[in-house]
């Protein structure tokens, strides 16, 4: 996936004091890429190449190094995602306890393709690789936290809470 163009993004004043104290605590300035960029995918919903670039400034390492990092890790966002964040882990243990028919009946249900965001913005499904809790496979992560053992029932279930305003 591309990064979407956003507008010139900015950290708070009161940001960048926190990622100057961060800083501090490594020796070179680059260790701290990667709290850096989960507190800029916090401020700013995902990470733009604009929101890359403002990054790689602060810390001093090239734009490609900071690309390397986002695209390698699946819990880092190029693109805007939906109210809800439903991330089905499709890893071997997961798939082989059923999360490709899980990602087949959230897709049909929400009527989008994986990777996508329902129209009215509520739901993004995207799969990730192992969330590192193959025992309660399969795990299904909602706005960032576990599901275990999930079956269809429980995915209906999670939809229409979200569509009803709670956490999904
Ligand atoms: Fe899904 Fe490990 S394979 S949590």
């Amino acid at each position: 996936m591309s990064a979407q163009p956003q507008a010139q993004p900015r950290f708070s004043d009161a940001r960048l004091e926190e990622i100057k104290a961060l800083v501090a605590r490594y020796p070179q300035p680059r260790s701290a890429l990667l709290p850096v960029l989960h507190l800029a995918q916090q401020d700013f919903g995902y990470l733009s190449l604009e929101t890359q670039q403002m990054v790689a400034g602060l810390l001093d390492v090239r734009l490609m190094h900071v690309r390397e990092v986002v695209t390698f890790y699946t819990m880092f966002r190029e693109q805007p995602c939906g109210r809800h964040l439903l991330e089905v882990c499709t890893n071997a243990s997961c798939m082989l306890n059923g999360s490709g028919a899980l990602v087949r009946h959230l897709c049909d249900s929400l009527g989008i393709k994986l990777g996508e965001t329902t129209p009215d913005g509520m739901f993004t499904v995207t799969e990730v690789e192992c969330l590192g809790a193959c025992g309660g496979a399969p795990v299904v992560q909602v706005d960032g936290l576990y599901h275990e053992k999930v079956d269809t029932a429980h995915l209906d279930e999670i939809v229409r809470q979200g569509r009803e305003g709670g956490a999904a």
